[in-house]
């Protein structure tokens, strides 16, 4: 019988704007790649199987768990991470402004899946209703801020991405 373990496979990916090729082990999962191999840790890791929304990032633009994936599934993929929301460190994103002048978090462990699901949400549906915001958030949650705060956030990050689009 033969074993060991399986040798690792090189994955590209394009990580907030940046080229990185790695070689994985093939049982590595996104959140482990994101978080221990590139130090991506904005990257939470709550249930580990679907639910909490903790370890949302965008893949392709769209919302994904990185703990339902292997690293491997996203070779090829442009991938954001909450680290990529404000790259340069020197401004917050709009969203995570809003986030911050409405309070919309306390202990911040839901907030990176949050702010990436709102960042794909507002890029689809600009103007949400409340009905729209809260389902759009559905799938992530919090256990501190009982989703008003954060509800009134996602409002206003409406109105600051749609003042900043109208300023160019
Ligand atoms: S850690 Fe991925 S959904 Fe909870
Ligand atoms: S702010 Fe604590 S879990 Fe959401």
């Amino acid at each position: 019988m033969t074993g060991g373990t399986p040798a690792p496979i090189l994955v590209r990916l394009r990580v907030n704007g940046r080229d990185c090729a790695e070689a994985v082990a093939p049982r590595w999962l996104l959140t482990d790649f994101l978080r221990d191999r590139l130090g991506l840790t904005g990257t939470h890791v709550g249930c580990e199987h679907g639910v909490c929304g903790a370890c949302t990032v965008l893949l392709d633009g769209e919302p994904v768990r990185a703990c339902l994936m292997l690293a491997v599934q996203a070779d090829g993929a442009t991938i954001t991470t909450v680290e990529g929301l404000a790259p340069d460190g020197a401004r917050l994103h709009p969203v995570q402004e809003a986030f911050r002048q409405e309070h919309g978090l306390q202990c911040g462990f839901c907030t990176p899946g949050l702010l990436l699901t709102a960042v794909a949400l507002l890029r689809d549906t600009p103007r949400p209703s409340d009905a729209e915001i809260r389902q759009g958030l559905a799938g992530s949650l919090c256990r501190c801020t009982g989703y008003q705060n954060v509800v009134r956030a996602v409002r206003r990050a409406s109105e600051l991405l749609g003042a900043a689009a109208s300023r160019t």
